[in-house]
């Protein structure tokens, strides 16, 4: 076994300044925070279909609620002003803009967003929007969803809307929110929506994803030619458990269908080809055409990285009982990284934050960066005089912050940070049961409290850093 790396000592015992014009931002999701789910033509998407299905999200939470910002985005933009952030990063929801997934734009929908966008700019909040984090409308999905080519240039066509009515604005855009996740855990685990499972159609999945992504980017410079544009990859660390040839092998596949698949064809234009190998038992890639890749290789401003935890993983000699959640990869056994957990059960280890921003800018040196994602869930309490002391997700996202750094002092242009999340939020198949944000929800009445993490976040921003 590795021994547990240290965080780094810098976490505690030195000043850490960063730049003056860093982003501090602060993260989330349409379906995870808006409710509203049948207000002003919004329809249904795949998440509203995953949770009516009994069984899938625990205690069969739905997001029809959820944190309610849907209404209280002004009251949410007054919160994060208080905190200071520079920057604040949401989705829009592709329902809201184009309920049934049909082409054109639906006026109520896309006037929320307009509203929020200047909410945020009249509160001195850089507004960066993600297109796709995981809603797709139910009727798309009725068509084969992202199994279906179509999808992708309906994509495209709502990219251009959104674009249209928001691009004057929008200071950075994310195309996609961890296309991984979609394809891997929608369509191959089939723990998110749309509960999918067959190894081959992640695949698929994922190439008609990085085409959509692939041709957003191009819908959106067409209608605002200053965009700047991005995709968040949840790109992880990939540990092997031995030095043993088998374990680092298996190392270098998880690393494939994790990380490479997904950033080697939108920065060099091609697929990995040892990924289309590995692979070669469940898929012939033969939906791949002729151009697909020139389109997916359109060139991003930055890119933005999603980092919770790192992967730790194994040859096995035997096949787990799990449904692996990777395609063609059931003699490789994924194992707990030693140390501290979340709520979540992930291991928390800022080194996998050093290690994947100091690797993306050793691949591609020229790459801007931000952290769009990175926190943790705590099972917070409110004591007794209404505080939440949540020491140990400040503890988190000081490690996380001086990990950043560290990476930012190898050489890596790190633009900006965003805590995942503001809110507490729908989190997905778990619920409400994970708290992830800085600011407590208290589901009963939506009351909002910022938590002791957001005091200290406000002090971070307010120093530019970290104090000794
Ligand atoms: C990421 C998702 C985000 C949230 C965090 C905890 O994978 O992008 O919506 O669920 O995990």
């Amino acid at each position: 076994m590795p021994t547990q790396t240290e965080a780094p000592a810098a976490a505690t015992a030195q000043e850490l300044r960063f730049p003056p014009d860093f982003w501090w931002g602060a993260a989330t999701a349409a379906y995870q925070i808006e409710g509203a789910v049948a207000e002003d033509g919004r329809t249904a998407s795949i998440w509203d279909t995953f949770c009516a299905t009994p069984g899938l999200v625990a205690e069969g939470h739905t997001g029809e609620v959820a944190a309610d910002h849907y209404h209280r985005y002004r009251d949410d933009v007054v919160l994060m002003r208080e905190i200071g952030l520079s920057a604040y990063r949401f989705s829009v929801s592709w329902p809201r803009v184009q309920p049934g997934g049909r082409a054109g734009e639906n006026p109520a929908g896309i006037a929320f967003y307009d509203r929020l966008v200047d909410e945020l700019l009249a509160a001195g909040i850089k507004p960066a929007a993600t297109l796709y984090h995981w809603d797709l409308p139910q009727e798309l999905e009725d068509r084969g969803g992202w199994t279906a080519r179509d999808t992708a240039l309906r994509f495209a066509d709502y990219a251009a809307v959104v674009a249209a009515r928001l691009g004057d604005r929008v200071q950075l855009w994310c195309t996609l929110n961890e296309p991984w996740c979609s394809a891997f855990l929608g369509y191959g685990a089939g723990f998110h929506a749309p509960g999918r499972r067959n190894p081959a159609d992640s695949l698929l999945a994922t190439h008609h994803l990085l085409l959509a992504h692939g041709l957003a980017v191009q819908a959106l410079r067409a209608a605002v030619p200053s965009a700047q544009v991005s995709i968040a990859l949840n790109q992880g660390a990939v540990r092997s458990l031995t030095d043993s040839a088998a374990d680092r092998d298996a190392a270098r596949r998880i690393d494939g269908l994790l990380n490479r698949v997904y950033l080697d064809p939108i920065m060099t234009g091609a697929y990995p080809a040892d990924v289309v190998a590995d692979t070669a038992s469940v898929s012939d890639w033969s939906f791949v055409r002729d151009g697909d890749l020139a389109v997916i290789a359109a060139p991003i401003d930055a890119l933005g990285v999603n980092y919770y935890a790192p992967d730790l993983v194994s040859a096995a000699a035997t096949p787990h009982e799990e449904p692996s959640v990777y395609p063609a990869s059931q003699d490789i056994t994924f194992h707990q990284t030693p140390g501290p957990r979340t709520e979540m059960g992930w291991t928390v280890d800022p080194t996998g934050l050093r290690d994947v921003l100091t690797t993306v800018h050793r691949r591609y040196p020229d790459l801007p960066l931000y952290v769009t994602e990175n926190g943790a869930a705590y099972d917070d309490k409110v004591d007794a005089d209404g505080r939440v002391r949540d020491g140990e997700r400040i503890a988190y996202l000081r490690a996380h912050l001086a990990a950043a750094h560290e990476a930012m002092t190898a050489g890596a242009d790190l633009r900006g940070y965003f805590v995942w999340s503001l809110l507490d939020n729908f989190e997905w198949a778990f619920g409400y049961g994970k708290r992830f944000g800085i600011v407590r929800v208290d589901y009963d009445t939506q009351q909002r409290l910022l938590k002791d993490s957001a005091h200290w976040y406000r002090d971070v921003i307010s120093a530019g850093g970290i104090a000794a």
